[in-house]
């Protein structure tokens, strides 16, 4: 059986009970380097597991291998957070590879971004933009009509936040905005304006996600 596990946003006790069951449970563990290296410097016992690092280039041969694996032994692939939370392009050369896989949740950066910020999922919008075809934050502040909140994973790049700023300030300068980075890990927050943050100096973490709030703006 193939296994899509979610390891959570970086705190290992955000890490599911059932993810670590199924870990254990695993012949064969794969992920990114990091992702993977995380793991295993919290659950030095998978250590002596099978361990498949996967790169943008190995992926597609790797997951082939992987699939054929999982059809005598089980095997975990391992995604950050969630696998449900903006990890569509990951699941989907998966079941091109294997097919049928099942998903073991954890805890997503979202759910934390959420809490930290007192949102709830049914008040915001998500908006991704860590992926190769970007979802549009300008687009989806239009949709949201100042009802909703926009909850925003930024392209992957130090200037990815200020990008995103750049992008909504002609129609959403005045609204509020945070930077939320290295969630569970460092725990920083930026706040200011969308017009602010087009001139946030320094650079912010790959792992950051833009709040906007334009409903009292
Ligand atoms: C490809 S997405 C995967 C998200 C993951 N499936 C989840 O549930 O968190 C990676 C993006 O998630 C956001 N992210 C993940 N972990 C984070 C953290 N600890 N702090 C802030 N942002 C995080 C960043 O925007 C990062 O570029």
């Amino acid at each position: 059986m193939l296994y899509v596990v979610g390891v959570g946003p970086g705190d290992p006790e955000h890490m599911s009970i059932k993810a670590v069951k199924t870990l254990e449970r695993c012949d064969v563990i794969a992920g990114w380097r990091s992702v993977l290296e995380r793991v295993l410097q919290h659950h030095p016992q998978l250590g002596v597991k099978e361990l498949v690092f996967l790169s943008y280039k190995n992926q597609d041969d790797e997951l082939r291998r992987l699939a054929e694996k999982s059809k005598r032994r089980d095997v975990c692939v391992l995604a950050h957070g969630d696998p449900t939370v903006s990890d569509w392009e990951f699941l989907e050369r998966i079941r091109e590879a294997a097919g049928d896989f099942a998903i073991v949740h954890s805890v997503s950066s979202i759910n934390v971004a959420l809490g930290k910020l007192g949102l709830d999922l049914a008040h915001v919008l998500f908006v991704s933009m860590h992926a190769s075809s970007p979802q549009d934050p300008l687009e989806a502040a239009r949709l949201a009509a100042r009802k909703r909140a926009l909850v925003i994973f930024p392209p992957p790049r130090p200037d990815g936040p200020v990008e995103v700023a750049k992008r909504l300030a002609p129609e959403f300068a005045k609204c509020r905005a945070w930077v939320l980075e290295e969630l569970t890990i460092a725990d920083r927050i930026w706040r200011g304006t969308v017009e602010e943050l087009t001139n946030a100096e320094g650079h912010f973490s790959d792992l950051s996600i833009v709040v906007v709030d334009c409903r009292d703006a």
